[in-house]
């Protein structure tokens, strides 16, 4: 789909890209000529990433952060350019996320989602984006986001999250703009289902949940990691040097499942339709 050279040259410093879909964003990239510099919390992760990334031939290097800490954050993307010169790319991928009765949240419990996204997604933008406006480079942001932000619907049970994500949304737009004239582009990406370890840990309760989740789907299928990783790689690429503040859904269609009034309609028969076609043809 891409030369595999779109983005030889390219630095780029991503936040959980030693799991989930931060680990198939980085060995995509990496696969496209970038060199990764990976954050995130648990370190066994990064260096197994770091080594698969390697392993296939990628410049990879890493540092434990937790992207709360904005002084974690300023130590992480320095060592990057200690390893690679200059980081020029970011892409926000750490998450945190469950599913709780919204009445029965602490407000720790609130703090650790919103800190997590919200606040890490501001402190990583802001300690890249200073350094790219003090030496006039430009850079590049991704954010990933959710498609119940991109509706603007939110989500009762993760809502936590939903602010969170809503929050980074109105910053992605926001400092497009703010930022454009310093040739920083900022976008994001809003994911419906897509199968990882942490998220489907605490997002679904049962198989029988996932079943359902698979059946109301309209293409009957979650989410392929290569399918978002490309998406990512174009959104980064100077392919898209003219798309900014933009939100791309790549969820199947499943957010609109819900919000037309009569797409329940896909669960009629066709043997119904039939019936309702004879009832109204002419006698
Ligand atoms: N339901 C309700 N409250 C919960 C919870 C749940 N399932 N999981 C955690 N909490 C609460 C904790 O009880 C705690 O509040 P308290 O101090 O008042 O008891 C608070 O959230 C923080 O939890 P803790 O485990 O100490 O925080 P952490 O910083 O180690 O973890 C989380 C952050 C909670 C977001 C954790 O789920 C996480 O690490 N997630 C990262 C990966 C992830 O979420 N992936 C999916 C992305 S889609």
């Amino acid at each position: 789909m891409f030369q595999s050279d779109l983005l030889k040259g390219r630095a780029i410093f991503i936040t959980g890209g030693g799991t989930g879909l931060g680990l198939s964003m980085a060995v995509r990239l990496a696969e496209l000529g970038a060199k990764l510099f990976l954050a995130g919390r648990r370190e066994e992760p990064l260096r197994q990433a770091a080594e698969k990334i390697r392993k296939a031939g990628g410049e990879c290097g890493y540092a434990t952060c937790d992207v709360r800490d904005p002084a974690a954050v300023e130590a992480a993307i320095t060592a990057a350019e200690t390893q690679f010169g200059r980081v020029d790319t970011l892409v926000n991928s750490a998450a945190g996320n469950f599913i709780a009765r919204t009445e029965k949240l602490s407000p720790n419990a609130f703090a650790a989602v919103v800190g997590i996204v919200l606040h890490g997604t501001f402190h990583c933008t802001l300690a890249l984006g200073r350094r790219w406006i003090a030496a006039r480079q430009p850079g590049t942001v991704l954010n990933i986001v959710t498609n119940y932000a991109a509706a603007g619907s939110g989500s009762g049970f993760v809502v936590p999250s939903a602010c969170a994500k809503a929050g980074v949304l109105a910053m992605t737009r926001s400092l497009a703009v703010e930022w454009a004239r310093y040739n920083i582009r900022l976008n994001a990406i809003a994911p419906g289902p897509f199968p990882t370890e942490g998220a489907w840990s605490r997002l679904i309760p049962t198989k029988e949940y996932e079943e359902r989740l698979r059946n109301y789907h309209p293409m009957k299928r979650f989410g392929r990691h290569e399918e978002l990783a490309n998406l990512a790689a174009y959104l980064l690429s100077e392919q898209s040097a003219y798309i900014n503040g933009e939100c791309m859904v790549i969820d199947g269609g499943q957010w609109l499942r819900g919000a037309g009034e009569f797409n329940d309609l896909v669960e009629l028969p066709d043997a119904m339709w039939e019936k309702m076609e004879q009832a109204r043809k002419p006698r």
